[in-house]
């Protein structure tokens, strides 16, 4: 009897049960009331009884892993069934990757959170500009060299005349949203403007083609360069830490007057000197100044009632200034390998 145990073991388990027809003669041969199993379930009575509680045990472990086998491969055909024969969920899964947000993105939504706090809406506008709001109504001269063709892609030059404000092509700053949102709406405004803007310049480590920008616009009654100077001091802090300190610089922008170009304190060397910030201890940050009367007339805004403030900076640079990644291409290559680096909480 516990050889004849043995043998049906071996049997149950390497019976090959691929399908339904093959599962039901398993059953028939072994579990049916006619089966093997059975069959040695009858012999059992003539053991003798001091073999009895041996082999009772051994009988008893093989119809068990034989019930066992047949409702194991049972569930999985039933599956099967359920999710087409090409789907075998039994099988494990592949590890699931999980994605990291963009260190564009991440940067870009804080300094959004940043200014958001402190009233600012987010204002859009197209890519795809005119002329007209882009350089003109910005008080760009009409020889500026930002509208020569080496600076700025055209898509469409409407005349042979230079700086026709129809003139169709890629923003090359979002100044051009807020030209738009002066247009439609009178002070208070108080709004930034992120997105993509792009310049015909070879793609270096430190130029490229293609880059983000962040601009913003506060048009009030009584707005003043303290103000200016006070908001800028709030964002820097807020995006590199209580300790940055800021300086103004006298600079020039067609549609700002007087101009200034904001610096940080080098945070590598926390202003000391070192070779990210050439020994000067300050890094470039971000264009500024009070909003040229030119531009709030342009817009149908009355400039002897409004002034008003606007910055702008480059989203890249602020990325590269808070995590020190120095070479621009990095952002548009997607290599996992870098984005990586930028697994975040912030959304
Ligand atoms: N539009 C400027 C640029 O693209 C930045 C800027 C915006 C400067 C607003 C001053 C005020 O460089």
């Amino acid at each position: 009897m516990k050889e004849r145990i043995s043998e049906l073991n071996k049997e149950v388990e390497e019976f090959n049960i691929h399908n339904e027809e093959s599962l039901e003669q398993f059953r028939i041969t072994y579990l049916s009331k006619k089966g093997l199993i059975s069959m040695l379930f009858e012999g059992f009575r003539n053991v003798p009884p001091e073999a009895k509680r041996d082999t009772g045990l051994l009988l008893n472990n093989l119809k068990q892993s034989a019930t066992n086998k047949y409702n194991e491969h049972k569930e999985r055909l039933a599956m099967i069934e359920v999710a087409g024969p090409s789907v075998d969920l039994t099988m494990p899964a592949y590890p699931f990757a999980e994605g990291t947000r963009h260190p564009i993105s991440i940067v870009r939504n804080e300094i959004i959170g940043i200014f958001s706090r402190i009233g600012f809406t987010v204002s859009v506008g197209p890519e795809i500009e005119d002329d007209n709001h882009v350089f003109t109504m910005l008080n760009f001269a009409s020889d500026h060299p930002a509208r020569d063709m080496q600076d700025t892609f055209f898509i469409e030059k409407k005349s042979g005349i230079e700086s026709d404000p129809h003139d169709v092509l890629l923003r090359t700053h979002t100044s051009s949203v807020q030209v738009r949102v002066m247009e439609n709406q009178q002070p208070p405004i108080r709004t930034i403007s992120p997105g993509r803007v792009f310049r015909n310049e070879a793609v270096s480590a430190r130029a490229h083609c293609i880059f983000h920008q962040i601009e913003g616009l506060y048009v009030a009654e009584n707005v003043s360069f303290a103000d200016l100077k006070q908001t800028l001091l709030y964002f820097a802090t807020e995006l590199f830490g209580k300790d940055v300190n800021i300086r103004l610089r006298p600079s020039f922008f067609p549609f700002t007057e007087p101009s200034a170009e904001m610096d940080i304190s080098c945070n590598i060397c926390g202003g000391k000197g070192c070779n990210v910030c050439k020994g000067t201890g300050w890094l470039e940050l971000l264009g500024c100044g009070m909003v040229d009367p030119n531009v709030l007339d342009a817009c149908g805004i009355d400039s002897e009632k409004y002034t008003g403030y606007a910055f702008g900076m480059g989203i890249e640079r602020a990325t590269m200034l808070k995590y020190g990644v120095n070479d621009l291409r990095l952002y548009f290559e997607n290599d996992i390998r870098f984005l990586k680096h930028f697994r975040t909480e912030i959304l």
